[in-house]
């Protein structure tokens, strides 16, 4: 399921984040770590203000480290604090724990030196759907919470649930919308699955995921399809060439599109052919 954001829902969803906000001491926002610029809500930065920040690139197990390791320091330098995590590990409440420390050691500091009792590090999540907040904060938490990732906002009756020795979070996350003002920030949330497929068409999404690895990882797509292309072979030919190598094919001996189209962005979204991130550091700085 995906949510129709309407100007009503994003307004909501704004709303009932902020007032969430007040009773928190850190957020712990959610992006993709293959698409980090993509997968931001655009307006996060301004209703999160001045509160501390956790950035949690997720699904790490699915980006080029290399890659993820750039993001994250220019997420340093930007004042937040970054982790790249896969969101099912066990390591990830350990991970998550020891940075919401980091993140608010001074208000805790200062709260210390006003004489006031050491209690939980308050947090909240938040990002677009399907980055994987449900799956962190079930794993964090240690037990089953709700699948609210199709409600804009966070709903009503929010419980704060334990996480670790620490912090306590709220048991729902904040959805927000994803960006749609650009095309190409559109295919890249289709490729890794955080919108629905007929957003954008999916030739679109293949073509786009095509053109991506003949200029970025060439030699990863060569060898997975087991194809013989290079850097200046056109785009038809590239999906004629994965056609033949699988045999997809029609009656007469045509290459059979749909197929190849689907074959490519399933294997795309799903790391088969490589660990890719589509949003570079270097584009954004
Ligand atoms: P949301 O609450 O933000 O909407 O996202 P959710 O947790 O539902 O996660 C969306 C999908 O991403 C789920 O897969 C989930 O298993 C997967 N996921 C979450 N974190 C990670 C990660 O770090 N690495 C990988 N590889 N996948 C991750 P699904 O196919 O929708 O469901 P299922 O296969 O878990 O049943």
């Amino acid at each position: 399921m995906s949510i129709n954001w309407f100007p009503g829902h994003m307004a909501k969803a704004r709303r009932q984040i902020e007032e969430s906000l007040k009773k928190v001491d850190v957020v712990i926002e959610i992006l993709d770590a293959r698409i980090p610029y993509a997968s931001k809500n655009p307006m996060l930065d301004h209703v999160i203000g001045e509160k501390p920040r956790v950035v949690v690139l997720n699904k790490k197990d699915m980006a080029s480290k290399q890659e993820t390791d750039r993001w994250i320091n220019h997420l340093k330098a930007k004042g937040v604090y970054p982790i790249a995590l896969n969101g099912k590990e066990q390591n990830a409440l350990k991970k998550i724990e020891n940075t919401v420390v980091e993140a608010t050691q001074e208000i805790f500091d200062r709260m210390a030196r006003k004489g006031i009792n050491p209690r939980a590090i308050r947090a909240m999540i938040v990002g677009i759907p399907n980055v994987g907040k449900s799956t962190i904060i079930n794993n964090i938490a240690k037990r089953k919470v709700a699948k609210t990732g199709n409600t804009p906002g966070v709903t009503k009756a929010q419980q704060w649930i334990k996480a670790g020795s620490k912090m306590e979070l709220l048991d729902t996350p904040g959805v927000l919308w994803p960006k749609f003002e650009d095309e190409s920030i559109g295919q890249k949330l289709s490729l890794t699955g955080a919108i629905k497929d007929n957003v954008v068409t999916l030739d679109d999404i293949a073509i786009f995921a095509l053109k991506f690895m003949q200029q970025h990882h060439l030699d990863e797509l060569k060898t997975f399809y087991n194809i013989n292309i290079d850097a200046d072979t056109e785009i038809v030919d590239i999906f004629d060439a994965i056609g033949t190598a699988r045999g997809f094919k029609m009656s007469g001996n045509e290459i059979d599109y749909e197929r190849v189209t689907e074959r490519v962005i399933y294997d795309t979204r799903n790391a088969k052919i490589g660990q890719f991130t589509f949003d570079l550091a270097e584009d954004v700085e």
